[in-house]
């Protein structure tokens, strides 16, 4: 035995929710250079197939809010791989979903919600009726963020992802008779844009006056690993939560962030 056969998902399948960039992609790669049969999806169907051409996988699209379409794509998973091992429940929005409470809309909340909290619902309510009718075991893998324990995003998105720590330790108790384990994997900040990271300087700017930017900027400024994430960092936690490595792991929160809730 060799601590590689421990990390070996060969023979196991996965699916992996918005995965057509960022850290969904880099997670989708990960599993498949461990030797997974991966299913990427995301709303942007182009983007999912270029992604999964690139792994030599298979690419669907997918809008996780929407229940239907949810239980479709992991059938369509389970029809086209031979099973369901490996979900990882990474769709998920933030950009201009967030801010003060007083400016938040009825239709923004519901919006992050719908992605954030029944996508993730969805999904595993979907990979659990197949894992348990299987009968072999299985690995959901949240993704959760830094967020859930230090707010900053706003109301909106730091409530979703805490919903999602919860969520996840529910069913882990509750799955833990069917050998399915479901743990939150948590990123720090993690650079998916164009372009290189800007530098972090270990100096906090001076306050805005507005606590949830303020909150964010301060933390990044003075991160303990000194630079940006990268989305493999996520990629190869989730190989951890994913294989033989994590067999005795679950309902864990695990913050890949470089230390950000050091602070
Ligand atoms: N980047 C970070 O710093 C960071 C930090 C903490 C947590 N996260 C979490 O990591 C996950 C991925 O974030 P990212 O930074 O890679 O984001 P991203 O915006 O780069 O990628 C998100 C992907 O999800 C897809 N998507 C959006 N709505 C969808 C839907 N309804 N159904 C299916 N797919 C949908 C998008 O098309 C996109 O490809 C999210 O859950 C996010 O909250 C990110």
């Amino acid at each position: 035995m060799q601590v590689t056969d421990w990390i070996d998902l060969s023979g196991k399948t996965a699916h992996v929710t918005g995965a057509g960039q960022g850290i969904g992609a880099a997670i989708a790669r990960a599993l498949a250079a461990a030797g997974a049969e991966v299913a990427v999806s995301d709303i942007d169907a182009t983007a999912a197939a270029e992604v999964a051409k690139g792994l030599g996988g298979v690419g669907m699209a997918l809008d996780v809010s929407d229940r239907e379409a949810v239980d479709a794509a992991l059938a369509a998973t389970v029809r086209q791989l031979g099973g369901l091992d490996i979900l990882v429940n990474n769709a998920g929005v933030y950009q201009n979903l967030g801010g003060p409470v007083r400016d938040i809309t009825d239709a923004m909340w519901r919006k992050l919600w719908s992605v954030n909290v029944d996508g993730v619902f969805y999904c595993c309510r979907a990979a659990a009726r197949f894992m348990i009718e299987a009968g072999r075991g299985g690995r959901i893998i949240n993704i959760g963020s830094t967020q859930a324990v230090t707010p900053g995003v706003g109301v909106t998105y730091d409530g979703s992802k805490a919903a999602v720590a919860q969520i996840t330790k529910a069913l882990a108790l509750e799955l833990a008779p069917h050998r399915i384990n479901v743990n939150t994997l948590a990123p720090g900040p993690t650079w998916v844009n164009d372009g290189e990271p800007p530098l972090i300087d270990g100096h906090p700017p001076p306050p805005t006056g507005d606590p949830l930017a303020d909150s964010v900027a301060n933390r990044i400024a003075r991160l303990p690993a000194g630079h940006w994430g990268d989305p493999m960092e996520q990629g190869k936690a989730a190989v951890f939560l994913a294989s033989a490595m994590s067999d005795f792991v679950t309902g864990a929160y695990l913050p890949v962030d470089g230390g950000w809730l050091t602070l």
